[in-house]
């Protein structure tokens, strides 16, 4: 295992979505895609049930078809407006500068999603989601969200690159069937490509003052 000197606090403000440095002619090793997985299964789980899932997406012609409908899906996404990221004002020109990059960023990946060498999805497992209870919703969507995040993280420490998306929840059946994911138990949460980054220096990106999200007492 080799791992980037970052102390926790760089690894946790330096993981950014990454999507136009990541190196599709690189292969990433299945040991490390273990390893992080590996991290991954220390998040916490309710019930310490570990019902997390993780499929990993390396066969070409299947990320080729996850691609497709990841680029069919960025589309529709594309023209919802206030909601895709290139129709949000920030109301600030720095802001507004920064948000045009991530949106060609996620632009770009809407276009080659498929040709990350591996693709990742998150997956949670024992029923779906549609409609449940906020009890239950908020429980089955906790046991991968932050297993989600450490493998992203573990990803970032080891020189890898990762992106959180969910258009192509749009189209999730469609995904199911190219994975055989058995549609009515697993929900899919999360896909990411993986790939190695051309270069490891990512920055911490700017983000409004902290007290703005911090809500002592009360809301
Ligand atoms: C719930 C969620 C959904 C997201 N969906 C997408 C997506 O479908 N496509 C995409 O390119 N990025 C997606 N992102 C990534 C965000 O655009 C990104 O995190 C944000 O622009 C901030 O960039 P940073 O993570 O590099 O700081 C998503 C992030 C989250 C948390």
């Amino acid at each position: 295992m080799s791992l980037l000197p970052l102390n926790p606090d760089e690894l946790l403000s330096t993981t950014r979505a990454v999507r136009k440095r990541l190196d599709f002619s690189k292969p990433v090793p299945d040991d490390v895609i273990r390893e992080c997985a590996t991290a991954a299964m220390q998040s916490p789980s309710g019930s310490n049930m570990m019902t997390m899932g993780f499929i990993v997406v390396k066969d070409a012609a299947k990320r080729k078809a996850v691609g497709d409908i990841y680029q069919q899906c960025y589309s529709m996404y594309k023209s919802m407006d206030g909601v895709y990221i290139g129709s949000i004002d920030k109301g600030e020109a720095s802001a507004n500068d920064q948000q045009k990059r991530s949106a060609d960023s996620a632009d770009f990946l809407g276009e080659h999603m498929g040709d990350a060498p591996a693709l990742i999805i998150g997956c949670t497992q024992g029923a779906r989601l549609d409609g449940a209870p906020a009890m239950m919703s908020a429980s089955m969507l906790g046991n991968i969200l932050p297993g989600m995040w450490s493998f992203m993280l573990a990803a970032r420490a080891r020189g890898l690159g990762t992106a959180w998306t969910t258009v192509h929840l749009m189209m999730e059946q469609q995904v199911a069937d190219i994975l055989d994911i058995p549609f009515d138990t697993v929900q899919q949460v999360c896909l990411s490509p993986l790939a190695y980054t051309k270069g490891t220096d990512f920055k911490a990106a700017a983000r409004p003052p902290v007290d703005s999200i911090l809500h002592w007492d009360r809301w």
